[in-house]
C-alpha cells in the first residue's frame, strides 16, 4: 500500500492530482483511514503492533504530499513566470500633469535675478507680532500710517497680545537686522496679508522684500538695482518705468515705482501705454528703523524695498485680474500655469 500511494504522490502532476490522491489515502474514507478503522477488531497485542505502525505511515505520507506540494508550487510559479512579459514597445496611457502657478513661476524668476546680484534669501512668519510688523518700523502707536494697512488682527491671547497677519514683508527686514551683522544684502518672499479686494488688490498676496544694509549705500543703488531688475525682469531695456515720492514710516526719502501698461479688451501688456500700475515701494531705510534693530546709523547706511509678486505676474504674462489668481481654477491654471 504504502508503495503505491508514495507512487502517486511522485507522479501527481499538478496540485489538484496531489489533493486527489491526499484525500484518497488519509481522507475519512482513504485507504490509511479504513486500514485504521480495522484495529478496532483486533486482539490487544496486534493493535499494539499495528497501530504505531499505521501512525507512522500517516505521517510518512503526509510529510511526502507536503514535499511535493511544495515542488508543484514552485513549478506553477515557474511556469507563470515565463509566461508573464511586459510589453514595453505598448503605447503609454497619458496621465495628466499639472502646471506651475504664475506667482510660484515669477517667485522663482525674482529669486534668480536677485541671486545673481548677489543676494540671499531670508524668510520669516505669516503670524507676526506688533513689534515686527510695526513698531520696529518706525509706526508710532496710534499713528494714522498703521491705518494705511487693513491689518487682519487675531484674537488677543492670554497676555492680551494681538497677532497680526503680516501686512507686509517689511517684518523680515527687522529679523534679519536683529540676528545678522552688515554687509546685509537679502530679499525675503513670502505671503501678505490686507483687508482688500479688487482687480488688482486681494486680500492675500505675495511679497519680495529686498533690504541692502552698508557703510556706503546711497539712493543710486537703489535707483540702479530697482532698474536693473525690471529690465532682467521683463527681458527688454526700454521698458517706461517711474519713481514717485511716497510715504513709508521705515524708509526716508521713501517712493513707489510704477511699470507703463495698456488694456486692449480682455488683456494687459507692459512695458508702455497711458497706464501706470504700481509695482514696489521702496526706500533710503529710516535711522530710527537701524536703531530699532541695534544697528548703528552713523556707520551703516541701506535701502529697502517691497515688491507685489503678483502685480508682477500680471504684467509680465498679461493677467487682467488678480482675483482669479487664487480663486482654484484649474481651467484658468491650465491656461495661465507654466510647464513644470
Ligand atoms: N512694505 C511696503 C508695503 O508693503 C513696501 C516697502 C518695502 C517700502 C520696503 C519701502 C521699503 O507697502
Amino acid at each position: 500500500l504504502e508503495h503505491r500511494l508514495m507512487a502517486d504522490i511522485d507522479a501527481a502532476p499538478d496540485e489538484a492530482a496531489l489533493e486527489a490522491v491526499r484525500v484518497a489515502a488519509l481522507g475519512k474514507k482513504g485507504a490509511v483511514s479504513d486500514r485504521l478503522k480495522t484495529l478496532g477488531k483486533m486482539t490487544p497485542d496486534e493493535r499494539k503492533l499495528a497501530g504505531p505502525l499505521l501512525n507512522q505511515l500517516k505521517e510518512r505520507l503526509s510529510v511526502a504530499i507536503a514535499a511535493r506540494k511544495e515542488i508543484l508550487e514552485h513549478a506553477a510559479l515557474e511556469a507563470r513566470l515565463s509566461q508573464e512579459t511586459v510589453d514595453v514597445t505598448l503605447p503609454v496611457t497619458q496621465r495628466p500633469v499639472g502646471k506651475i502657478h504664475p506667482v510660484s513661476h515669477v517667485f522663482a524668476e525674482i529669486e534668480a535675478i536677485f541671486a545673481e546680484m548677489g543676494f540671499t534669501v531670508r524668510t520669516g512668519p505669516d503670524i507676526e507680532d506688533d513689534f515686527h510688523n510695526f513698531t520696529a518700523l518706525n509706526f508710532p502707536q496710534g499713528h494714522p500710517a498703521r491705518e494705511m494697512h487693513d491689518t487682519f488682527f487675531l484674537e488677543a491671547n492670554e497676555t492680551g497680545e494681538q497677532k497680526v497677519l503680516r501686512t507686509h514683508t517689511s517684518p523680515v527686514q527687522v529679523r534679519t537686522m536683529m540676528t545678522e551683522t552688515p554687509p546685509i544684502r537679502i530679499i525675503a518672499p513670502g505671503r501678505t496679508f490686507r483687508c482688500d479686494s479688487d482687480q488688482t488688490h486681494t486680500p492675500m498676496f505675495h511679497q519680495v522684500e529686498g533690504l541692502v544694509i552698508d557703510k556706503e549705500t546711497h539712493l543710486g543703488h537703489l535707483k540702479g538695482t530697482l532698474e536693473a531688475f525690471v529690465r532682467a525682469f521683463f527681458e527688454i531695456d526700454d521698458v517706461a518705468t517711474r519713481f514717485r515720492p511716497h510715504f513709508f514710516p521705515f524708509t526716508e526719502p521713501s517712493a513707489e515705482m510704477d511699470v507703463a501698461y495698456e488694456r486692449q479688451g480682455g488683456k494687459i501688456t507692459f512695458g508702455k501705454g497711458d497706464k501706470w500700475m504700481e509695482i514696489l515701494g521702496c526706500g533710503m531705510v529710516h535711522p530710527n528703523v537701524l536703531r530699532n534693530c541695534g544697528i548703528d546709523p552713523d556707520i551703516y547706511q541701506g535701502f529697502a524695498f517691497g515688491m507685489g509678486v503678483d502685480r508682477l505676474a500680471m504684467l509680465k504674462y498679461g493677467i487682467p485680474d488678480l482675483r482669479e489668481f487664487f480663486a482654484g481654477d484649474t481651467d484658468w491654471l491650465n491656461h495661465y500655469g507654466f510647464a513644470p
